[in-house]
């Protein structure tokens, strides 16, 4: 067996990338095919993986960030390997990386082996029984939608960038602490500047401190890492707040919500020193679920719109077959979905095209192992590429064109692809998954029901290049929203 390449990561550039930039309004939907660079190709590290590298060097190529050694895997046979191997599932641990948790190892995103099991256990089950309180998930999230539309009824012209942030982290907030807040409420608008202020103080390239932790003692204010600090501590306050007043009301026998539920463990295992349910605990699991879910619903939805927008034909078609099936007496509800094929490919489509997370969060080998030849040492960093297995031109023929019809057979039934992996997939795969997908369908469906989306006259055409980061979002745009 060889040993991995190392090599230093200085900028390679994905020859690969093919994203279409703006332009006039003389552009129409072929436009989308033309091979502009886009304007943040060279900051998209999923392109450079897939492009270059994957060329050069392989699907497992060596890096060193700092001092931190890592590999980078790239391409459908190595990310669906590392993906579903036992081996691969650790995550980073590190000085820096608890930092975030109290200096402890706590919650689900950054931990793994038996206390990793057990809450993402105990998370999934509960947030199924009890996670919206006595309310369903699609009641919360049509009640969502239905305030979102009386608002963008309102604006006619709308600015997408964060215009589902609010709907997604009071989905969040219902699902674990029982309360939908009112948009216009003071205590929410707190929690989203918090966590405003939590995810956007960090570079979008992963925040320095991390690659050069030297950078946080002499220079805190250049590596965004004191302003950081700073965000979550309130946001660790807000949380803790909440679950005091959650102890306060809490009944034996009749739990509310998510935060109850958790108390209630902590309470059963009280006596016993080695109960990992504690209330730092429960802080981080709040953290994890709101760092893991608010932005990549938000954004997740904002590039529904996007392409709506760069493709009328297939909005038309959305809407028709959502006219056909459920008419307009009605609101589409999750028992719709299998009817509605074209709009779940639909989804799925730009759910392929433009992934909201391209890498997963980091994996590490949680052993001695070997990959695609290559002797991997435990405890490695291992950057997956799902991007790469989402945008592989042996299986999609052609990744960059968009056309929700690769996911429909010759009847126009939905047809599932084993290939479409934007939650991941195997023992790490998105916890949020089934949420996410339902919010996006009830969210997408109902707005395409009551409204047409456009540029507006004055504006360029949006581009698809994504903005970069670890969860990617679209470039600011606006629509011009009519009601049908
Ligand atoms: C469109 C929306 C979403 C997408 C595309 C998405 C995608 C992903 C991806 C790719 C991963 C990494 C898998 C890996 O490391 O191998 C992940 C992990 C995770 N996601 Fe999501 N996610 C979304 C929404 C959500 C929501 C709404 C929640 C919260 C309810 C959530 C909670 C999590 C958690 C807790 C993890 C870590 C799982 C673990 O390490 O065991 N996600 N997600």
């Amino acid at each position: 067996m060889t040993e991995v390449t190392r090599k230093e990561a200085v900028g390679a550039q994905s020859s690969h990338c093919q994203k279409w930039l703006g332009g006039t309004k003389k552009n129409n939907e072929k436009s989308q095919d033309r091979n502009f660079p886009g304007r943040y190709s060279n900051q998209h590290i999923h392109l450079t993986m897939s492009g270059s590298w994957l060329e050069k060097y392989g699907p497992v190529v060596g890096l060193l960030l700092g001092s931190a050694p890592l590999i980078a895997v790239s391409g459908p046979h190595a990310v669906l390997e590392v993906l579903r191997r036992d081996e691969f599932h650790g995550r980073p641990d590190s000085e820096e990386i608890r930092e975030r948790s109290f200096n402890k190892r706590l919650g689900i995103l950054l931990t793994d082996g038996p206390f990793w099991v057990e809450h993402r256990r105990f998370t999934i089950k509960h947030l199924k029984d009890f996670g919206f309180g006595k309310k369903s998930a699609e009641a919360v999230i049509l009640e969502e939608t239905e305030q979102l539309m009386i608002e963008m009824k309102e604006m006619k012209v709308v600015q997408v960038s964060g215009l589902f942030n609010i709907p997604s982290v009071n989905v969040l907030w219902s699902m674990i602490a029982g309360t939908r807040y009112a948009h216009d409420d003071a205590d929410f608008k707190l929690l989203l500047h918090k966590l405003n202020s939590f995810f956007r103080s960090g570079s979008p390239a992963g925040n320095l401190a991390t690659i050069f932790p030297v950078l946080k003692k002499i220079a805190p204010e250049l590596c965004g890492h004191k302003k950081k600090m700073e965000a979550l501590n309130e946001l660790t306050n807000f949380f803790r707040k909440t679950i005091h007043e959650h102890k306060l009301m809490l009944e034996e026998n009749n739990p509310r919500d998510f935060m109850d539920v958790y108390l209630q463990q902590m309470e059963a295992e009280k006596a016993d020193d080695n109960s990992t349910f504690t209330e730092e605990g429960l802080i981080v699991l709040c953290l994890d679920l709101f760092s893991a879910g608010a932005e990549s619903l938000s954004n997740a939805l904002s590039f529904c719109l996007l392409y709506m927008v760069l493709h009328p034909r297939v909005q038309e078609a959305v809407q028709k077959e959502v006219d056909t099936v459920i008419g307009r007496s009605r609101r589409p509800s999750l028992e719709d979905r299998t009817r509605l094929p074209y709009v779940e490919a639909t989804i799925s489509e730009i759910s392929r095209i433009n992934p909201i997370a391209p890498i997963t969060l980091p994996h590490t080998s949680l052993r001695d192992t070997e990959l695609c030849g290559y002797t991997i040492k435990e405890n490695t960093t291992i950057l997956v590429n799902i991007w790469s297995v989402l945008h592989d031109r042996e299986h999609w023929s052609d990744p960059e064109v968009f056309r929700p019809e690769r996911f429909l057979d010759a009847d126009g039934k939905f047809v599932k692809d084993e290939r479409l992996i934007p939650f991941g997939v195997g023992k790490r795969v998105c916890l949020g998954e089934i949420l996410a997908k339902d919010m996006l369908f009830l969210m997408f469906t109902n707005l395409m029901q009551e409204f047409t989306f456009r540029t507006p006259e004055e504006d360029p055409y949006p581009t698809t290049d994504a903005l970069p980061g670890f969860i990617t979002a679209p470039a600011p745009f606006r629509v011009q929203v009519t009601e049908r």
